[in-house]
């Protein structure tokens, strides 16, 4: 399905319909991250299903609705749960809510999502900050930005040279200072999924410079800057990624980190969002 003009602004108008808030900060909470949204003042809760032509997610521990109030005195749309690559979508209906972001006019868009460490260094419970990162989908093909260019949005060729913005990244790392939060730092991978990784994949990503390895984020972050939309990103680590092959990863110790995640990630996301 290709997504064109009239989709993105069909979906924006539906959402103006519900609510008056005009979104600075866009927010999309990763697997077990969902409850992050209560942080969220006077919510106006708006159901994927409710709107037309809006992927709606199949995966537990995703609600699947919009969010839409204050958060830190900014006006914030909070995408409760996420679509992946792996639930059948395009990489273009992935990141049609990114689109729809944009023409209601967010400046700054905080990815999360829920990752495998493979950086020996991070244990579950453990907050990273993303620096960069590897577009593994991208590299056998699968970038959302293939077809023909939406020039509202942006150039063919976008820069993806410091996607993740070094002043939002300067902030959450003065914030973890000041509020005595452990913040990792590194590169995230983003595969396709929804199989984890052999211990072979795992090893190769390591050599390849990735600190943590997860299903999701990279594309969108790729469509926010290409239309000059700001980033951060955080990956909330899960599970040890398991490079010697002795242990299973499961979906239940995802969803179980994300309540050590969550009052983390809101101390930090407080912090910063008082920052701008
Ligand atoms: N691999 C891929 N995705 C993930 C993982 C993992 O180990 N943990 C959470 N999401």
């Amino acid at each position: 399905m290709q997504i064109t003009m009239q989709t993105i602004d069909r979906i924006a108008a539906a959402v103006r319909s519900k609510t008056k808030t005009q979104p600075r900060i866009g927010m999309i909470l990763g697997t077990g991250l969902g409850d992050l949204a209560e942080a969220v003042n006077s919510p106006v809760m708006i159901p994927y299903a409710s709107l037309p032509d809006w992927p709606v997610s199949t995966v537990v521990g995703h609600t699947g609705r919009l969010v839409v109030g204050d958060l830190e005195n900014q006006p914030a749309l909070v995408m409760q749960g996420r679509i992946h690559f792996y639930e059948g979508y395009t990489m273009q209906q992935v990141t049609l809510p990114v689109r729809v972001m944009q023409r209601l006019g967010i400046e700054i868009l905080v990815v999360t999502n829920a990752a495998g460490a493979i950086n020996p260094d991070f244990v579950p419970g453990d907050v990273m900050l993303i620096t960069d990162n590897l577009n593994l989908a991208g590299m056998s093909g699968l970038n959302p930005l293939i077809g023909p260019n939406l020039e509202e949005f942006g150039p063919r060729f976008p820069d993806m040279s410091q996607a993740y913005d070094r002043q939002l990244c300067a902030s959450a790392r003065k914030v973890a200072h000041e509020k005595g939060v452990l913040l990792r730092e590194g590169v995230y991978a983003g595969l396709s999924g929804p199989s984890f990784e052999s211990p072979a994949d795992l090893r190769f990503l390591h050599v390849a410079g990735a600190d943590a390895v997860g299903m999701s984020t990279v594309s969108e972050v790729i469509v926010a800057r290409h239309g000059g939309t700001r980033v951060l990103g955080f990956s909330g680590i899960s599970n040890k990624a398991n490079l010697d092959g002795d242990t299973a990863t499961s979906h239940e110790e995802v969803l179980e980190a994300g309540r050590i995640l969550v009052p983390k990630l809101e101390t930090l996301l407080r912090g910063i969002l008082q920052t701008l």
